[in-house]
C-alpha cells in the first residue's frame, strides 16, 4: 500500500464543514463507508491493521467504481478522482482527521482502546464516531478522552447503497457533535435519524427477530434455510434472513444478538442461536469467508 505523507493531510474543520475523515477497519463496512465519503469529495484515509484487508478493500472499491462507469452513472475520470480521494494505510500515525469513523470488531474494549490511542495523535476537536451495530455509546464514553466528542454513526450494509444512518447520542455526546455528524450524513447523501442510545438502537432491535426466529424454525425442523429465505422474499423482503446474515457476516450478527441478550438480562427472546454459534466457531462467517449458510465460489 502506498504510504500517505503526513503533510498531504488537510487537517481542518472549516466553517462547520468536515472535509476529511479517517475510517478505521477496512472490512465489510469500513470499505463501503470510505467509498461513500470519497464519492462526496471528502479526503478519506482508510486504515486497517491487516494489509490483506486493505488490498481486498481497494480491489472491492475499484470493482464498484468500474461497475458505476459501465452503468454510465459516473465518468471514467470521476472514478479516478474518487479512488484518488482514498488513502489506504496500515500506519496508525496517518489516522488524523476531523472525523474518525471506526468499523472494527464489535467489542467495547477494542473500540475504547482504539479511540484513546487515536486521541493522542488527533486534536481535541476531532470527532470519534462508532459504526457499532449494538454497543452502548454511553458505555464506550465511560473510559474515553473527550467523551463529549464520541457519537454513534451507524451505517447499514451495503453502505454505498443503504440510505439510512442512525446517529446515536450517548449520555455525554455534545449537541454540537451530534449535529455535525447529522450534517455530515446529509453531505454524504444519506438519510440520518437521531436515535437514543438504547440496546440495538432502532433497526437492529426490530430486526433481531427476523434472524433469531428464522434460526429457531430451522433448529425445530419446521422449515429449511432455503424455504424460509424463498418464502420471506416472496412476501416482499429484499433478502431472506439467511442470505442477509451471510451478507452481514455471521460473527457480526452473532455479536449483536449477544449484546442485546446481555442488555436485556438474558431474556429468552434474544438468546443467540446455537446454529449460528457453531458456524462462527467453524469460521463459516458468510460471504466474506466464502461459506456461511450458503456457499460462495468467489469471496
Ligand atoms: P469485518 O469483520 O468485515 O471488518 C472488521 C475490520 O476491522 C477487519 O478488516 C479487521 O482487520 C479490522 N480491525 C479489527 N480490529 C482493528 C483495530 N483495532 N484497528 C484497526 N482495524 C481493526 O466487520 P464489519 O462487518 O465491517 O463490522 C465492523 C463494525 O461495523 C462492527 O462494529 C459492526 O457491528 C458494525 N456494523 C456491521 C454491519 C454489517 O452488516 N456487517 C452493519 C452495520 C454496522
Amino acid at each position: 500500500m502506498e504510504a500517505l505523507e503526513k503533510s498531504s493531510l488537510p487537517f481542518i474543520i472549516q466553517k462547520g464543514m468536515i472535509n476529511n475523515i479517517c475510517v478505521i477497519g477496512a472490512g465489510t463496512m469500513g470499505s463501503g463507508i470510505a467509498l461513500v465519503a470519497a464519492q462526496s469529495s471528502i479526503v478519506t484515509t482508510l486504515f486497517d491493521v491487516k494489509e490483506a484487508m486493505l488490498d481486498k478493500a481497494s480491489a472491492g472499491i475499484q470493482n464498484s467504481l468500474n461497475f458505476l462507469v459501465e452503468k454510465q452513472k459516473i465518468s471514467p475520470q470521476q472514478a479516478i478522482d474518487i479512488l484518488n480521494n482514498i488513502h489506504f494505510t496500515s500506519n496508525i500515525n496517518h489516522c488524523k482527521a476531523s472525523v474518525i469513523i471506526e468499523a472494527i470488531v464489535e467489542q467495547v474494549a477494542a473500540k475504547v482502546e482504539l479511540f484513546n490511542q487515536l486521541a493522542t495523535i488527533n486534536t481535541p476537536q476531532s470527532i470519534f464516531a462508532s459504526n457499532t451495530s449494538s454497543l452502548s455509546i454511553s458505555d464506550i464514553q465511560l473510559s474515553i478522552t473527550n467523551p463529549e466528542r464520541v457519537v454513534g454513526m451507524h451505517f447499514f450494509n451495503p453502505a454505498p447503497i443503504m440510505k439510512l444512518v442512525e446517529v446515536v447520542k450517548g449520555q455525554q455526546t455534545s449537541d454540537v457533535v451530534a449535529q455535525e455528524i447529522y450534517d455530515l450524513c446529509i453531505a454524504m447523501k444519506k438519510t440520518p435519524v437521531l436515535c437514543k442510545d438504547a440496546p440495538g438502537f432502532i433497526v437492529n432491535r426490530v430486526a433481531r427477530h427476523y434472524y433469531l426466529e428464522a434460526m429457531k424454525l430451522v433448529e425445530q425442523g419446521v422449515a429449511s434455510i432455503e424455504e424460509i429465505d424463498a418464502i420471506m422474499e416472496a412476501t416482499g423482503f429484499k433478502m431472506g434472513p439467511f442470505k442477509l446474515m451471510d451478507l452481514i457476516g455471521l460473527d457480526i450478527n452473532l455479536s449483536v444478538s449477544q449484546s442485546l441478550y446481555n442488555a436485556f438480562e438474558k431474556a429468552e427472546r434474544f438468546r443467540p442461536s446455537p446454529i449460528q454459534i457453531n458456524k462462527v466457531l467453524k469460521g463459516e462467517l458468510g460471504k466474506k469467508s466464502g461459506k456461511g449458510f450458503y456457499n460462495y465460489t468467489s469471496v
